[in-house]
């Protein structure tokens, strides 16, 4: 078992080994003194995983329930929140009692929001079974929910008090949600780690999938460490996704996934910042290869302009700047304030 250590305004560890999750119960007892457990999963990975790790909670002697909600983005919701605070308060959760989240993102982000607001807040672990949230959604405190005006626009930030990542249930998940994954670990490659971009280029990412976890986690850990709020630094981590997230919405968050809409913002931007000279040649050129081998799109035929009204609205554009995150090469990032009006002829 890998163990990486996360010293944020409330320290805890990311634990990463394979049948992990079969240990959940004595993992959990490690960190707290609860008595009542709340297990927060959705209705696919109910089916692989929900029974070992509730079992193994009520083997270490807690009370535990079960939580389960209709899979995907659409279900990341206040309504949704509002029934798992019923949920918790019906099985009369106290302020002692925790959340786990057994799930991909959208169940690490609502559980997490669940736990940051219930009884004005409770401790809650990570048990992340997607490739995106064990390399990413997973650490660093982000939780929250979408609403009618936009993804993520309300929520908290509220660090777990354990991240137990098991490989092993990387097996059940559909490719289209590993090559979603992998989008965010290039990403890493690119803004932190040369010698990650490399491994990814000459192997196969996931043959040594628990080594390229540990990466990830590690870079994470190391700007979350540095920058808990994003103020700073950790804005790095939206390398791809200013221009990720207005594809995005101009296809109404179907048709193209996260991670495919994020390979093509890192391609984009990174077209355009080597074309200005701030981007070591022929950086673009590895990134679209890279993206290519592991199953990412790398353009798109949306309109420029449509984009930047989409970069405009942005919650993270404010005073009519962007930031952007730009690479001086592979493995170094750097943030750009850009006006939006220029954006159009840095893109262009
Ligand atoms: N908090 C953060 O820092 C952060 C960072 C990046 C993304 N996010 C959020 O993460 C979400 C996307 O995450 P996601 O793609 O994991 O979404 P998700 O939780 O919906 O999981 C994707 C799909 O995979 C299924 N699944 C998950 N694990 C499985 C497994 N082991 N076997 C079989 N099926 C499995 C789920 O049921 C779902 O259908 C978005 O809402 C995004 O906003 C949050």
């Amino acid at each position: 078992m890998k163990t990486v250590k996360v010293d944020t305004s409330s320290p805890y560890d990311i634990l990463i080994g394979r049948g992990l999750i079969k240990n959940a119960g004595p993992l959990v007892k490690n960190v707290s003194d609860a008595e009542k457990i709340t297990v927060i999963t959705d209705t696919n990975v109910e089916k692989y995983y929900a029974e070992s790790v509730v079992s193994s909670l009520k083997n270490s002697g807690f009370d535990t329930s079960l939580f389960v909600y209709e899979a995907g983005e659409k279900s990341k919701n206040l309504g949704t929140i509002e029934k798992m605070y019923s949920h918790m308060a019906d099985f009369r959760m106290s302020r002692k009692d925790i959340v786990v989240a057994l799930g991909g993102g959208v169940c690490g982000d609502m559980a997490g929001f669940a736990a940051a607001s219930y009884m004005r807040g409770i401790d809650f672990i990570q048990i992340p079974t997607s490739l995106l949230a064990q390399v990413d959604s997973s650490v660093g405190g982000k939780t929250g929910v979408d609403i009618a005006q936009g993804k993520n626009l309300v929520g908290a930030f509220h660090q777990p008090v354990l991240v137990i990542i098991d490989p092993d249930t990387l097996s059940t998940l559909p490719d289209y949600y590993i090559n979603d994954g992998m989008a965010e670990v290039i990403k890493y490659g690119c803004i932190k780690d040369s010698a990650l971009f490399k491994i990814l280029e000459e192997k196969n990412a996931l043959e040594i999938i628990d080594d390229v976890i540990e990466s990830c986690v590690s870079i994470k850990r190391d700007v979350v460490n540095r920058d808990e709020k994003e103020s700073g630094e950790r804005m790095l981590l939206n390398f791809g996704h200013t221009l990720g997230h207005s594809l995005e919405k101009i296809y109404n968050f179907e048709g193209l996934s996260h991670g495919q809409a994020v390979a093509i913002g890192m391609v984009m931007i990174t077209e355009a910042s080597e074309k200005a000279g701030l981007t070591e040649k022929g950086t673009l050129e590895k990134i679209i290869s890279l993206c290519k081998k592991y199953n990412l799109p790398v353009s798109d035929n949306a309109d420029v302009d449509e984009i930047i009204n989409y970069c405009a609205s942005d919650k993270k554009a404010g005073g009519g700047n962007v930031n952007l995150v730009l690479l001086r090469k592979i493995g170094d990032s750097f943030i750009r304030k850009t006006p939006l009006d220029e954006l159009n002829g840095f893109l262009g």
